[in-house]
């Protein structure tokens, strides 16, 4: 049974498992006012679309109860202002954006004093926390039914983390793999290493040592030759945040990943949240893709090992069109890309 919690509330504080020090350092983060939410997101001390969703949700709540006010209009303005901060963080994720609208939604909505505002802004980010561990729970169910029949036992690739340490504690993807594992249909796990930050390598090869599922570590560009050597059965992806149309942006490599997975007949998965679907944009083109500091790409620890006088690109995220998608497996169902669409009026709350 999965432990690993990156996000826990107690004694008034957030808890964080510190992801930039695993798995040399297992540490936790005391978290009490939201502007240390805000750089901890933003450094990737808490990462994974529905993690920073959940730890957003306590941001506001840590916000909101340090506002001095018993004035309704003052207090919802300064809230305002709360909100403006942790949206500056990661511009990909929409689970960010979602959670904070979420509870400003709530806030506004709420008829009471601000000391009540604030009770029901703390209970709605714990609400947000459970609801997306029951989620992930139901993403891992709804995978088994359209697990490939043949091998019995099954190796899945994966990229990047997208696994308990990316949400509220089980995981989209790895959550898939976690269920796929209590299935018995699990052969291994092939994480790729994920460029440049490791998320693959660091994150995913952590959890699954800790729970006993064998995994193989590959760097990126290993990814084609397991696939035409017939290593790999399945790959199963998560994501930041998708478009009404299917197409998926999730962590940089994605995109290279489903074109040969196409390319070698195997079936390419991308497991999320309704929470991680933008309903509000057609398509992919339209997902704002964060651009991090070039350092993580030309310095590894404190060396660097790139020459002078190089320019960098370093976009942490790319986009996978929905054709090159063989399914979506959400908490409702698995859809193919073009039906996401029809899962609409099942997700009731969209980020604005
Ligand atoms: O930059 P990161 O580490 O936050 O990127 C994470 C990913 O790309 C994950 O695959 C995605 O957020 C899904 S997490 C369930």
């Amino acid at each position: 049974m999965n432990t690993i919690y990156p996000v826990v509330w107690s004694n008034n504080k957030v808890l964080l498992i510190d992801q930039t020090s695993l798995p040399s350092q297992y540490t936790l983060v005391e978290i009490s006012r939201y502007e240390d939410m805000a750089k901890a997101i933003k450094t990737m001390i808490v990462r994974g679309a529905p993690a920073i969703g959940v730890a957003a949700a306590y941001g506001m709540y840590l916000g909101a109860k340090d506002i001095q006010t018993k004035e309704r209009e003052i207090f919802l303005k300064e809230l305002d202002k709360v909100a403006e901060i942790l949206r500056q963080t990661r511009p990909t994720a929409v689970n960010l954006f979602w959670a904070i609208s979420r509870m400003l939604k709530t806030a506004y909505e709420t008829i009471g004093t601000v000391e009540e505002i604030k009770q029901i802004l703390l209970k709605t980010a714990q609400k947000i926390q459970e609801e997306d561990l029951k989620t992930c729970q139901a993403i891992g169910e709804n995978s088994l039914p359209i697990l490939p029949k043949q091998p019995a036992k099954l190796t899945i690739l994966t990229h990047c983390n997208a696994g308990a340490l990316a949400t509220a504690g089980y995981g989209t993807a790895l959550g898939v793999i976690r269920s796929v594992w209590a299935a018995n249909r699990l052969n291994r796990v092939f994480a790729d290493e994920t460029r440049p930050r490791l998320q693959g390598a660091k994150l995913t090869a952590w959890e699954c040592v800790q729970e006993k599922i064998p995994v193989t570590v590959i760097s990126d560009n290993m990814a084609a030759h397991c696939m035409q050597k017939g290593l790999i059965d399945m790959v199963v992806v998560g994501a930041d945040r998708i478009a009404s149309n299917g197409d998926a942006a999730n962590k940089i490599g994605t995109y290279g990943l489903a074109v040969i997975a196409k390319m070698h007949h195997v079936p390419f998965y991308v497991a999320a949240p309704l929470s991680t679907v933008d309903f509000s944009l057609e398509t992919g083109d339209l997902i704002p893709i964060e651009e991090r500091d070039p350092s993580e790409l030309y310095q590894i620890g404190n060396t660097v090992i790139y020459p002078d006088g190089v320019d960098y690109y370093n976009p942490a995220f790319d986009v996978t069109p929905a054709h090159l998608i063989t399914g979506i497996i959400t908490e409702q169902k698995t859809v193919k890309p073009e039906e996401l669409i029809t899962l609409k009026s099942e997700f009731s709350y969209q980020s604005s």
